[in-house]
């Protein structure tokens, strides 16, 4: 499908930190945008953001002059809806209002030519629900940008019940045009990244809650092993406790009240104190001067034993490890057995989500350690472990004296299903996949929007593949039976690959 030519006429309404960028995008692209505002001045303002923004690109020699300007003469800020009636694709980008939001569409139906695209840059609204009252909801959709729309690459292209497909794919071939990453969502809450995303938080709250381990610890573990840009609690930190349990309390209720999505009480606290992360100076972390960053539980350096390392059977996903001790000149001898690394007096084991203690009783281990999943065993700096209560102290020193060799730092945590990485992970390929099963999205969608969005070292779906079949299936079928909770449910799609072979990602 063809994007829109460039001579097609762009209208942003609401000029805010949305609008601006989606504004500056579309002019980027060559289009002439009108912005407007219905608060006096905020479009001027907005069009001004974008010159002091892009006039920092001209100072350090990455843009020129001459392209500022001729960018800048694209975007005509206007005071009133009347005077961006010949636009071809209308997007709004005001304030969170289901009315608010209909008024301004009905207001573009009878003002724009019976041809233009209406777009919402909701995050929350269905946009089901914003075309119900217009003569033409089939000319209505969401695109829905990713703060600060310059910099983020995804768009989610989003479908309410009535839009019209061909409509959608010419927006998805704009967007594209526009030098994004467009993919298709149906309107459902939290589209695809919203709604994804949510066990990236939960899970690491959930943790914090049940005394696994502190903030510091949990976000260093899934920057380190996990190879995420930030950790869960930073995140929280940067977005603003107000924002993400909002979006959380959205999605829960919108879901009616699965607990998948079930907002987190020590979250709540903090949003009630008044501790909304950074913006406030104070929220997992306190970022007021002088106040140094907790530092994530690490071992204490274990004496080098330079003993044999005894592989029994496959490691699976933990396979990378291998390398990593010979690199450390350990001598590893590889033998039959259930998928188990000896060391000293320590039996190692990738998590399968179950917790160390049910395991050891269950599969008859003595003294056994458990250790989390690394994105990539290579490059993880870090890794968590976990020990049975009647695992002994000297095979814990053992086992954390392996890792230390092989170059990683370990953090011991309390026993509990899962470890960090790969529980989180789990839970994310579970949301996935539900949306897939769902007819959200497609699969190879969830994972560009994951990895476009919010940054995620490999889609969730791509990475579940990875680990083999029926690994995560696994895991979560272990932590189901660990809580007796229906929030670790897995998908039926999981179920079903784990007994097919089928992939999600070709
Ligand atoms: P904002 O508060 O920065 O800007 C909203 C602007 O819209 C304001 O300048 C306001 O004066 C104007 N406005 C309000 N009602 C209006 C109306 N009836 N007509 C014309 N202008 C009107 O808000 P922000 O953050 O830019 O969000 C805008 C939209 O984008 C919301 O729907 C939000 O959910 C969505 N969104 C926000 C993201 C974010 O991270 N802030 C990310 C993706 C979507």
């Amino acid at each position: 499908m063809q994007a829109l030519n460039t001579t097609v006429k762009i209208a942003v309404i609401g000029a805010g930190a949305m609008g601006s960028g989606i504004a500056q995008v579309a002019a980027q692209a060559g289009h002439c945008v009108y912005l407007q505002d219905q608060q006096a001045g905020a479009a001027e303002k907005g069009k001004a953001s974008i010159a002091k923004i892009l006039q920092k690109r001209v100072s350090n020699g990455k843009m020129q002059q001459a392209d500022l300007d001729t960018l800048l003469g694209r975007i005509q800020p206007v005071d009133s809806l009347e005077e961006l009636a010949d636009a071809g694709l209308v997007i709004e980008a005001i304030i969170e209002n289901l009315g608010i939001k209909r008024q301004l569409f009905a207001s573009l139906e009878a003002l724009c030519n019976d041809d233009v695209i209406l777009a919402t840059n909701t995050s929350s609204i269905s946009v089901t629900s914003l075309g119900a009252e217009l003569k033409r909801p089939e000319r209505l959709l969401g695109m829905h940008f990713f703060n600060p729309a310059p910099l983020m690459a995804l768009v989610e292209v989003v479908l309410g019940l009535a839009t019209d497909k061909k409509l959608a794919e010419v927006v998805h071939a704009t967007a594209a045009a526009w030098g994004k990453k467009p993919v298709f969502a149906t309107s459902t809450p939290g589209f695809i990244v919203n709604r994804v995303a949510r066990p990236f938080y939960a899970e690491s709250l959930r943790l914090m809650q049940e005394q696994v381990a502190d903030p510091a610890t949990l976000d260093a573990l899934l920057r380190e092993a996990g190879s995420f840009r930030m950790g869960p609690f930073e995140l929280m930190d940067l977005i603003g406790h107000d924002v993400n349990y909002a979006v959380t309390e959205s999605v829960f209720s919108a879901y009616y009240g699965d607990f998948r999505f079930q907002p987190s009480l020590i979250q709540k606290a903090l949003v009630e104190a008044g501790r909304l992360g950074r913006k406030t100076g104070q929220g997992f972390y306190s970022y007021t001067d002088g106040t140094e960053r907790t530092s994530p539980a690490t071992e204490a350096k274990q004496s080098t034993t330079k003993q044999p390392v005894i592989i029994e059977g496959e490691l699976g996903a933990a396979r990378g490890l291998i390398e990593r001790f010979q690199q450390a000149g350990l001598t590893v001898i590889q033998r039959m057995g259930g998928g188990v690394i000896r060391y000293g007096e320590a039996t190692l084991a990738l998590t399968d989500g179950r917790m160390a203690g049910e395991r050891a009783v269950a599969d008859d281990l003595q003294e056994l350690v458990i250790f989390d999943l690394a994105e990539d065993y290579q490059q993880a700096t870090r890794l968590a472990i976990a020990a049975a209560e009647q695992t002994s102290a000297t095979a814990i020193k053992d086992a954390t004296a392996l890792l230390q060799q092989a170059g990683l730092a370990v953090s011991l945590l309390n026993d509990s299903p899962g470890l960090v990485v790969m529980r989180t992970l789990a839970m994310l390929a579970n949301e996935a996949a539900d949306a897939v099963l769902q007819g959200v999205a497609s699969a190879a969608d969830v994972d560009l929007a994951m990895c476009a969005g919010v940054n995620y070292p490999q889609g969730p779906l791509g990475w579940a593949d990875s680990l083999g079949q029926g690994v995560i299936w696994q895991v979560l079928t272990n932590l189901q039976a660990s809580y007796g909770e229906d929030r670790y449910r897995p998908s039926l799609l999981l179920r079903r690959n784990s007994f097919t072979g089928q992939f999600f990602i070709a």
